[in-house]
């Protein structure tokens, strides 16, 4: 094997492999040709200022239409979302869609039963409760019935391999969250609306849905239209410069 060496900061040298060689170097995991389809940059920039125009006009809905939504779209967004980036290509992620009625309430009542608890029953702290005074939410959660869909991401704190022993996942956190973050932008492109809801605790989801035990729910997604009547909080986002820093050359 032939190694080729790359000044990448002028002090350390950087080992690379040329494609080929890295075909050549795992014969039993192949390698197929990835050729993106080439944008210059200034279409690259047009294309990324309509999708953050796109993007920019999302909100968290908890204002519902009862309209129905076609199955379809659901798994088109759990497609979407699984293109995801993961750690070791291990897709962490279950994503489990309801239209079912009596599984709705019975999650609705869950839900309400432990958001209760936290904002009435105080279980809530009093920052908590100040951070989430500007959204206006309480303990009731009449969406979670009015939704044509509930989708339940449960993060897989490990797997299985195909004769049933335990498979290590790595970067659980971070790649369901990857994921979850392209489901919402998936509803978004089609025009519909979720919230990313986390009544807490969540464990009622496990039970209600009999996930197994290496699942754990992430986050219970309300999907739907948005009500006609729909408002949201009138919240602002930090500008670019209050969420980067650089170090320009
Ligand atoms: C991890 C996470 C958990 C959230 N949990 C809740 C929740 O339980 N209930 C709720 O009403 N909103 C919840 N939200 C929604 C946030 O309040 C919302 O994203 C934020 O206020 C910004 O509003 P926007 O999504 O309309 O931009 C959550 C958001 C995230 C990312």
């Amino acid at each position: 094997m032939r190694i080729k060496y790359a000044q990448h900061d002028g002090r350390i040298p950087r080992l690379v492999f040329g494609a080929k060689e890295a075909q050549i170097t795992r014969p039993n995991h192949p390698f197929v040709p990835h050729k993106p389809a080439p944008v210059s940059p200034v279409d690259g920039l047009s294309r990324g200022q309509r999708l953050f125009d796109e993007l920019d006009a999302r909100r968290s809905v908890r204002f519902f239409s009862d309209a129905p939504v076609p199955r379809e779209m659901i798994e088109i967004a759990i497609r979407t979302a699984s293109t995801a980036p993961s750690g070791a290509h291990m897709q962490p992620w279950t994503f489990v869609a309801i239209s079912d009625l009596v599984i709705k309430a019975k999650i609705r009542e869950a839900a309400e039963a432990e958001e209760y608890a936290s904002y009435e029953g105080g279980r809530m702290p009093e920052d908590w409760r100040e951070a989430l005074e500007p959204l206006g939410t309480d303990w009731r959660k009449p969406f979670l019935e009015t939704v044509p869909w509930i989708v339940v991401l449960f993060a897989q704190s490990y797997g299985f391999t195909a004769d049933g022993q335990k498979k290590k996942h790595y970067y659980v956190k971070e790649s369901v969250g990857l994921a979850g973050g392209l489901f919402v932008a998936s509803l978004h492109r089609m025009g519909l609306s979720t919230l990313t809801h986390t009544p807490s605790p969540m464990g009622f989801l496990t039970e209600i849905l009999g996930r197994p035990s290496n699942e754990k729910p992430f986050i219970l997604f309300p999907v739907g239209y948005a009500a006609d009547d729909c408002v949201v909080p009138d919240l602002e986002r930090k500008p670019l410069d209050a969420v980067s820093a650089w170090f320009d050359g």
